[in-house]
């Protein structure tokens, strides 16, 4: 076994005493009341979901089993020569809540590298789909594909369902799973936008290197690519893609069938659709000025015909936070640091953004949130490097937030949490709570 199974279970076997006492002890203990407001709005805040993988705090921001995001890349071990850390470590991290020591980590790399290949029937799959198919839904339909090999699925089938034992079969699905999706995405992004021309995998890479070199990606970018997959790992369960793929899971449904749905779901505009629309603003703006570097003044009249069309600002806003978002710190930080991008004229319109949004949104006065969140930056760095298909951005959030939606299921499955059905009322029922007719 290995040794990040080995202390996964050790964990596992610690934490369930405690959500059971929760239970059967302390089962009617309120975490507090549903308004109308959130009934009909998206549960937003509502108490009911429980992970220990992340925890976003509205001001601070995200931390990874209790650690912001600086302490995260500060205390995982990094890629020789690498500012950033293995992939495979936060891996361990998220799923065991333990930093994991250069050994461990080395352990989870090469069990990927040798199961990072795609199978032929999952290419196939890919290669019949019109090539003019949104990345996202080939993503989306090269996970599905791959429940063929689901081994959950196929010992519940074989009548080897065991309520305790189970997360086995589910962390196996997601490792598994884990290691090929880097070479799924390289796979679309080479058949879609590089002539239908294929990498060979360099058997020295880790898995966020791999997937720079397979996409045909300089030096610099395999640690745009660790850095980028972290930063979009998780963030609570509450958000769209994370919840979804809980949601599915709790039907007891595998890891493939539940995160191909999560990817669904984050392939919507509000969510990880952002990113795109960001750079799609941003470079219509700067077509319209032909180039040159706006005034504030046309900044903010940019800013405020996109509101008063009726449209957001994309990259600003959020669900949860009330600050600027630490993601987006993060990337600032990367381009600030990093030559030729610090003043790479895109770069610049970002960082002026981020000066006048606020303002005009707080001015506006609907959105709860002015401050940028992870969006607002992400696609400026991909351009830079030349990835610049809009469409593909959501294909590696995707890969980057399998790491927190399937720790979590993992997770799920280990303290055996329940299907999910919340209660429905009616229109009627709300009016009547309301005291209205
Ligand atoms: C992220 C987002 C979906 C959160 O939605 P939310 O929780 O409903 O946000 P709020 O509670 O602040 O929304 C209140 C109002 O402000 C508006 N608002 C929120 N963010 C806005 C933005 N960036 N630009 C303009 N209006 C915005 C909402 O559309 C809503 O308007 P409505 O009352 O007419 O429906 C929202 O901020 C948004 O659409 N942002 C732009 C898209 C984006 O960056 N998504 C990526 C998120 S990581």
């Amino acid at each position: 076994m290995s040794t990040l199974k080995e202390v996964l279970r050790k964990k596992i076997d610690e934490h369930r005493p405690r959500t059971t006492r929760l239970v059967k002890e302390f089962g009617d203990v309120k975490l507090g009341d549903v308004t109308i407001s959130q009934a009909i709005g998206g549960a937003r805040g509502i108490k009911c979901l429980v992970t220990d993988i992340s925890y976003l705090d509205p001001f601070e921001g995200i931390r990874f089993r209790g650690m912001t995001i600086p302490e995260t890349f500060a205390a995982l071990p990094k890629v020789p020569g690498s500012d950033y850390p293995y992939v495979e470590g936060f891996w361990y991290l998220l799923l065991t809540g333990d930093v994991p020591t250069m050994e461990q980590t080395l352990e989870v790399v090469e069990a990927w590298k040798a199961k990072a290949q795609l199978p032929t029937y999952v290419i196939d799959v890919l290669r019949a789909m019109p090539r003019d198919t949104h990345p996202m839904t080939m993503f989306s339909a090269g996970i599905l594909a791959m429940q063929r090999d689901s081994v959950f699925a196929k010992n519940y089938a074989a009548g080897k369902f065991n309520k305790m034992t189970c997360w086995e079969d589910m962390f196996e699905d997601c490792d598994n799973m884990m290691a090929k999706l880097g070479t799924l995405g390289a796979y679309i992004y080479r058949m879609k936008y590089c002539g239908d021309t294929h990498i060979e995998a360099d058997p020295a890479l880790d898995m966020g290197g791999q997937f720079a070199h397979l996409i045909g990606q300089c030096e610099e970018y395999k640690d745009v690519a660790r850095m980028y997959f972290i930063l979009h790992s998780d963030h609570e369960s509450g958000n769209v893609s994370a919840h979804t793929t809980h949601l599915v899971a709790s039907a007891l449904s595998d890891a493939y069938y539940s995160y191909s749905a999560g990817i669904n779901g984050l392939a919507g505009p509000l969510h990880g659709l952002a990113n795109e629309e960001v750079l799609r603003w941003t470079q219509n703006f700067m077509a319209k000025l032909g180039g040159k570097v706006p005034t504030e003044e046309e900044l903010k009249q940019a800013l405020w015909d996109t509101l008063n069309s009726g449209q957001v600002i994309p990259g600003y806003g959020h669900a949860v936070l009330r600050k600027t978002d630490p993601r987006y710190t993060s990337q600032r930080e990367f381009c600030i640091n990093t030559p030729g991008l610090a003043d790479y004229p895109l770069f610049q319109l970002v960082k002026m953004i981020f000066e006048v949004a606020p303002g005009v949104l707080t001015e506006h006065g609907k959105a709860k949130n002015p401050w940028p969140n992870v969006d607002a930056q992400s696609g400026v760095i991909q351009w830079y490097y030349g990835v610049n298909q809009y469409e593909f951005y959501t294909v590696l959030f995707g890969i980057g937030r399998a790491l927190g939606c399937l720790a979590n299921i993992t997770w799920d499955r280990a303290l055996g949490y329940a299907i999910e059905r919340p209660k429905s009322v009616t229109t009627a029922m709300l009016e009547e709570a309301a005291g209205v007719k």
